[in-house]
């Protein structure tokens, strides 16, 4: 039977951390803030957002919330994309995903300052981390390796399978792996004989939105299997791994909800700290 690696108390940890740092920081009279764009009412989106607004009061981040209708136009985002980038109070700007369709997500993600970008998402940091220079991950690789980190669990030399391409998730995270030496395979929704390649991981991370993608046919025995789907399927949340059969044969397995999720939310903290830190101080080289 596999552990579970619980994932809202390694997120409890991380917050702890940057709690402690934020208030360590406030008594020299610095703070952070953390403005976030929400475009629209997708219920998902709003729930999000209010849990992201909800740990920064936690962990002492000032949060900014810009609710904006459903039409807005694609001009009227921008400009409310610059004039946070102007605001020197604000730390980092995160614009909430996915953006209705007559808006082009790339010009706007383009358009946050990359030094306020928390998502890590403007090509800018996405090629700075791509060659290996400072620059915030995007928030749920990030977490899913702070998660390895603190459960111990190697991941130099082994073979880890990402399944999923975006880039929000597949493509950061097969990066941030090949960066810690794994040795890394992505596959995507054209891959063949998908299970064949699953089963040869010693390190699984499903991120496609697809309940019961992975069975436990698709597992080594002694797995870990980091699951990052987030399906509702009859109002009940769900990920993409059959985790009922998945957990008696893995090593370690990420339950959903309590997994994945709350170490996203995490790391949007420990990211706004990073960016704060860096431009009014050290700076980025
Ligand atoms: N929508 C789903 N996940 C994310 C994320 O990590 N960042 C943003 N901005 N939107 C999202």
């Amino acid at each position: 039977m596999a552990v579970r690696l619980d994932g809202k108390a390694i997120a409890a940890e991380i917050q702890a951390d940057v709690a402690a740092h934020v208030e360590a920081e406030a008594s020299r009279g610095r703070t952070y803030t953390l403005a976030v764009i929400l475009v629209g009412d997708h219920p998902a989106s709003a729930t999000y957002v209010r849990n992201k607004q909800r740990t920064a009061d936690k962990v002492g981040i000032a949060s900014q919330l810009i609710q904006l209708g459903e039409d807005i136009s694609e001009a009227e985002l921008l400009a409310e994309v610059e004039r946070l980038n102007a605001d020197p109070a604000v730390d980092g700007i995160l614009v909430q995903l996915p953006l209705p369709s007559h808006v082009a997500t790339t010009e706007v993600l383009q358009r946050i300052d990359p030094q306020k970008d928390v998502d890590g998402f403007h090509p800018v940091n996405a090629g700075r981390n791509f060659v290996g220079l400072d620059a915030v991950w995007p928030c749920t690789p990030a977490g899913i390796m702070e998660m390895l980190r603190r459960s111990d669990i190697d991941v130099a030399g082994k073979h880890a399978v990402v399944v999923g391409r975006s880039n929000i998730v597949g493509k950061p995270m097969a990066m941030m792996l090949l960066e810690a030496n794994a040795t890394v395979t992505i596959c995507h929704s054209q891959t063949p004989n998908l299970e064949e390649i699953t089963r040869q991981a010693d390190i699984l991370v499903v991120a496609v939105g697809r309940p019961n993608l992975i069975r436990a046919t698709g597992v080594k025995p002694g797995a870990v299997v980091i699951d990052v789907g987030m399906n509702r399927v009859d109002g009940k949340l769900t990920g993409d791994v059959a985790f009922a059969e998945v957990e008696l044969v893995a090593g370690a397995i990420t339950p959903v909800p309590g997994g994945v999720g709350p170490l996203t939310i995490a790391m949007l903290m420990a990211n706004t700290v990073c960016l704060g830190e860096w431009r009014r101080g050290v700076g980025v080289n």
